[in-house]
């Protein structure tokens, strides 16, 4: 229960085993002064909780994650970790730069998804406690790394603060022109994880335009109004309110599994708003990024989570802030030249204020 104390805010790490390959595998708890708290792997950067008072004043864990390093490296999905070096599919696994083919790891045939066979989410990054609040987490990614052009340091910081903001700051440099596109895969379902789907949570985008796909789940580049869709989050509704409706694209997807564009780059902007009248939770995303992928979790099938909890398809989803979709780069370029600096934040902002409105 959640006593309305303060307690002083704090970093503390302890062993979370180790992979198959032996390597040990460290799990850093962030508290704030009310008492919430995240918890970081260093392990793929993956936020394994995110606990945060409820509506009566009680600890809700609205992660979806693992007791275990053995079953992130076993299951697919990508669980709270860190996307890179590119979130989201790249067609053929192919792209152009400076006159040069390049050839990435298919890794979602006939597709490269999310950085590959081995991405940013299969490594242990270097980590270090920065000060009460602030853990910074560091990777290499070597020249030709999945197929990708020049040597990329990254750095992901975590932050949480007092107000329950988990902030997310990225950046990246490389030696030489590259692509990069870094997000994080945070699942949530704000009823609370294991606590059924995700579909009577409701949720706003910020968002005129989404990005169609193939029949992959491949961003095609095709821009289209959200208007008169099911894609139309600019009012808040229920994740169900359209989901199951006769429509191509959500067939494609089996549900949400599109990129909604926000448009402006670099500017701190509300992106959603995601809800849940169960929990009295709410949590907005922030972000400098232009786009963010909605996923409704429709390809997790029946597994064991975190405390022996049942998870199945849709029990949780995820707003992934992101750069847009390679497909779309005569509007967007997602190169990053050499030696200038890659520098993104996104911040999941979470409360209980929220009351219970009629629904839509
Ligand atoms: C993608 C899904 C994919 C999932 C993998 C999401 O970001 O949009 O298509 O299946 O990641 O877990």
């Amino acid at each position: 229960m959640f006593s309305g104390r303060t307690i002083p805010m704090s970093i503390k790490m302890r062993d979370f085993g180790v992979t198959s390959s032996g390597e040990k595998v460290s799990l850093y708890k962030l508290t704030n002064s009310i008492g919430a708290y995240v918890k970081i792997l260093d392990y793929g950067g993956i936020i394994q909780t995110v606990a945060v008072p409820d509506k009566n004043g009680n600890l809700t864990d609205v992660c979806l994650g693992y007791d275990n390093v053995i079953s992130y490296e076993k299951y697919d999905g990508y669980l709270g970790a860190v996307i890179g070096r590119f979130a989201n599919r790249i067609k053929n696994g192919t792209f152009d730069l400076n006159g040069k083919t390049y050839n990435l790891a298919i890794n979602d045939r006939p597709n490269h998804l999310h950085g590959g066979i081995k991405g940013f989410d299969k490594y242990i990054w270097a980590s270090e406690i920065v000060d009460n609040n602030l853990l910074r987490l560091s990777h290499c990614s070597p020249d030709g790394d999945e197929g990708y052009p020049g040597k990329l340091n990254v750095t992901v910081e975590y932050r949480f603060d007092n107000d329950n903001n988990l902030s997310i700051h990225y950046a990246a440099q490389s030696d030489a022109d590259t692509v990069v596109n870094l997000t994080n895969h945070l699942y949530v379902n704000l009823n609370g994880h294991g606590n059924g789907t995700i579909l009577n949570n409701k949720l706003k985008i910020n968002a005129d335009y989404f990005t169609e796909i193939d029949k992959n789940c491949l961003s095609t580049g095709i821009i289209t109004k959200v208007d008169n869709t099911p894609f139309d989050f600019r009012v808040e509704k229920r994740i169900d309110r359209d989901i199951l409706k006769d429509n191509t694209q959500l067939k494609y997807g089996s549900g949400y599994d599109h990129n909604y564009i926000l448009g402006s780059t670099g500017v701190m902007k509300e992106i959603a708003e995601l809800t849940s009248e169960k929990s009295g939770i709410r949590m907005t995303t922030i972000s400098t990024m232009p786009c963010v992928q909605l996923y409704t979790g429709n390809y997790l099938s029946d597994f064991i989570g975190k405390g022996s909890k049942l998870y199945a398809r849709q029990c949780g989803l995820c707003l992934e802030t992101q750069l847009y979709p390679m497909e779309c780069r005569n509007i967007f370029s997602p190169v990053l030249a050499a030696g200038a600096i890659y520098d993104h934040k996104t911040i999941y902002h979470f409360d209980n204020t929220y009351t219970n409105l009629p629904l839509k």
